[in-house]
């Protein structure tokens, strides 16, 4: 497999083998230390963003962002999602009237009492000025199956899986290219299929507000597990 990004991928079903060599250079392990090391604390800083400034951003960094997403592991390597990036505030608006609409009828009962008290700390409420205040917003769609060009339906394995994954690869990216971002998940989301016109075998995932924080940008004041708390070693 080529990583050439010129190369145009094709879906393929029942395929033989055709291994190619892989001998990566090994880093030293006091290169890896140190890398890991700063990895570590630049990962600690990122933060989910709320309140964005308006103002532009290098563009290339988001679409080098998607790219490295879209190096993700994938079931089956289905790559079962897409990307869109709309940086059109008419759209934006759109998305952001559905979204506050879906939003109000959630905080005004569906989440429940349990859900509410979980994303009390978080300060939310059903505004969401970062989708029309954000200068650009990544929409992520998983793609649940796809269709042969003879109209067949093939299932996309693992894909809740894998697109979970490209998108943590897409804040990690992101956030080290110095932009923050947001994942929103307004619920449902099924409106984001409709007026982003994309097509039935995708749903909508997450919307991505992409930018810089606003001046006054404030994020509430959460503790993070320490790593004796989530790593467990036998
Ligand atoms: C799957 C997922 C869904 C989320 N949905 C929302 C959301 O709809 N609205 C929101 O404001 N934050 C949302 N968040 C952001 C989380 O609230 C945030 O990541 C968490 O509070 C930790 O804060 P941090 O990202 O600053 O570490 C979501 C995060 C994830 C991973």
């Amino acid at each position: 497999m080529s990583p050439s990004p010129q190369q145009q991928w094709t879906p393929t079903h029942g395929e033989p083998y055709r291994p190619v060599p892989y001998r990566p250079a090994r880093m030293p392990a006091t290169e890896s230390l140190a890398r890991a090391a700063r990895l570590r604390t630049t990962m600690d800083e990122r933060r989910t963003v709320r309140q964005f400034s308006p103002d532009p951003i290098p563009e290339q960094a988001v679409r080098d962002a998607v790219a490295c997403a879209a190096t993700a592991p994938s079931g089956a390597h289905q790559q079962p999602w897409t990307f869109v990036l709309v940086r059109d505030p008419q759209i934006r608006r759109r998305i952001r009237e559905a979204a506050e609409h879906e939003e109000r009828v959630s905080y005004d009962g569906r989440l429940g009492e349990e859900w509410l008290a979980a994303l009390r700390p978080l300060g939310t409420d059903a505004v969401k000025s970062h989708l029309t205040d954000a200068p650009a917003l990544i929409v992520v769609f998983q793609q649940r199956y796809w269709l042969a060009e003879d109209g067949t339906k093939h299932k996309h394995y693992y894909v809740d899986e894998s697109v979970g994954i490209a998108v943590g690869m897409l804040l990690s990216a992101l956030h080290q290219s110095g932009l923050a971002a947001l994942v929103h998940t307004p619920s449902p989301m099924r409106f984001l299929r409709e007026v982003l016109g994309r097509p039935v075998n995708e749903k909508a995932f997450a919307v991505i507000p992409v930018g810089y924080p606003a001046p006054e940008c404030e994020v509430p004041d959460l503790v993070r597990k320490s790593l004796e708390q989530v790593l467990v070693e036998i």
